[in-house]
């Protein structure tokens, strides 16, 4: 920056030295040369000398050194004599009366139909070219110290908005993994740090919704497995205080324990199945599977149960139609829907089983003419445990669990389950899937 305004100076002051050296290369005397620079306006405030070849001082603007050799400013003087214009910086200067800390100065050969005959040096003070620099160093201090002070304050309310509440969550999310699950924040305001604050509260709630489902289902599978454990103790107890054991009775006995551990493992058969799914719904291994093949499979694997309660099983599948799903979980959420239509159907009754496929969904039907449910019934039966009769389905060993799974099967396919029913008519059960093209 010095430099360029020293230059700026320089530029000037050649341009001034060249005017001057034009105007007194017609003068021969120190008067001559005092008269036609004299009026000049221009060498107000300058120190101008002109020296002759030999660098001999011909006129002094100063009066100081006409008639000796000019040696301030040598330099830049030799060179003129030898034909250069140039111009530098000098310091603590003797210039016209005063005398100057910062200057300019610069020196022009005189050239006398175009030969050099001598030179002329100009000086001027670069006070002003100091002033504007001092300026600007001092405005730049001032912003410096300006956006200082801005930026301590800046991050003293960044502190405040952002470290102390984010102190405050992490606190909190401490005392969560020591187990403390719900925790609320305190929400202020509608910064993205509230937005974290409130997304946390979420967080938080959903937590405690999940822990509270899985203490309800602990609680629940354990009453479920409770009940054939104490119907197997009262029956071994009672064996035990009989006197004598009769074959015929203890057979009897033995038949009901037998059907009780049947039942044990059944729950627990389906409980394991039901986490087993839950684990495997982020990797879910798919092929792809003609839909046909595998309702057919189904039929065939459930009509001796079928043909035992003297039921028509009907399946109308028009066309063949591939899915890329999870064998396994789609066959037996069909199997459950198809078990449940025989088994809450009376004897003689028919059971209808479709398969079709309309845009980008296909759907398979499974319709019986059975007992049906209530509007009420409905919004519960997919429930874990639930069942409409708990008497009458300790006998048919149902656990409550079919339709659970069968809906966290089709569910984890990005399909559901819809129901359409009516009490002493009869059921109707769709399985909705995606179709996907690959
Ligand atoms: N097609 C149907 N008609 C009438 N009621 C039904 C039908 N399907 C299910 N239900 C009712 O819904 C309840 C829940 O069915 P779900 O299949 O989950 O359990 P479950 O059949 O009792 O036991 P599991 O399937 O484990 O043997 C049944 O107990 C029954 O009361
Ligand atoms: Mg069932």
């Amino acid at each position: 920056m010095t430099e360029y305004f020293y230059n700026q100076k320089s530029v000037e002051i050649l341009t001034k030295a060249n005017m001057i050296a034009n105007i007194v290369s017609g003068a021969d005397t120190q008067e001559e040369y005092a008269s036609s620079l004299g009026q000049l306006q221009m060498i107000k405030d300058s120190r101008v000398v002109v020296t002759d070849l030999d660098a001999r001082v011909l006129y002094d603007s100063a009066n100081q050194l006409v008639g000796v050799a000019f040696l301030e400013g040598n330099g830049i003087m030799l060179n003129a004599l030898k034909g250069h214009n140039e111009a530098k910086r000098i310091k603590y200067s003797q210039l016209y009366e005063k005398k100057v800390e910062y200057g300019v100065a610069a020196a022009v050969p005189m050239l006398k139909e175009r030969v050099t005959v001598g030179g002329v040096y100009v000086a001027v003070s670069a006070e002003d070219v100091e002033d504007i620099l001092k300026n600007i160093r001092y405005n730049l201090i001032y912003i410096a110290l300006l956006v200082s002070v801005f930026v301590g304050i800046f991050s003293a309310m960044l502190a405040g908005i952002i470290t102390i509440p984010v102190e405050r969550l992490t606190g909190i999310i401490k005392e969560m993994s020591e187990g403390k699950l719900y925790q609320q924040v305190e929400i202020k305001g509608r910064s993205e740090i509230a937005e974290l604050g409130s997304a946390f509260n979420r967080m938080s709630t959903q937590l405690l919704r999940e822990e509270e489902k899985r203490r309800q289902f602990v609680s629940d599978a354990s009453h479920e497995l409770k009940t054939p454990l104490s119907s197997i103790k009262i029956l071994v107890d009672s064996m035990l205080n009989m006197q004598k054991l009769e074959p015929a009775i203890t057979r009897e006995f033995l038949g009901d324990i037998n059907s009780e551990i049947d039942r044990l493992t059944r729950i627990i058969q389906n409980l394991l199945h039901m986490t087993k799914m839950d684990v495997t719904v982020n990797a879910l291994e798919v092929k792809e599977i003609n839909m046909k093949k595998l309702i057919e499979d189904v039929v065939k694997s459930i009509k001796p149960i079928a043909r035992q309660k003297n039921l028509k099983l009907e399946t109308v599948i028009p066309h063949v139609v591939k899915l890329w799903i999870n064998e396994d979980e789609i066959w037996e959420a069909v199997f459950n829907i198809v078990d449940n239509a025989i088994k809450y159907t009376d004897d003689g009754g028919i059971v209808h089983i479709t398969l079709n496929q309309f845009d980008q969904e296909v759907y398979i039907t499974i319709e019986d003419n059975g007992i049906g449910l209530s509007a009420e019934e409905q919004e519960k039966i997919f429930e874990r445990f639930y069942r409409v009769d708990k008497a009458r389905d300790r006998q048919t060993g149902g656990t409550g669990l079919g339709l659970a799974i069968a809906r966290q099967a089709v569910r984890n396919h990005g399909g559901d389950i819809d129901i359409e029913s009516e009490e002493g008519k009869g059921s109707k059960f769709t399985i909705r899937l995606p179709y996907y093209e690959k």
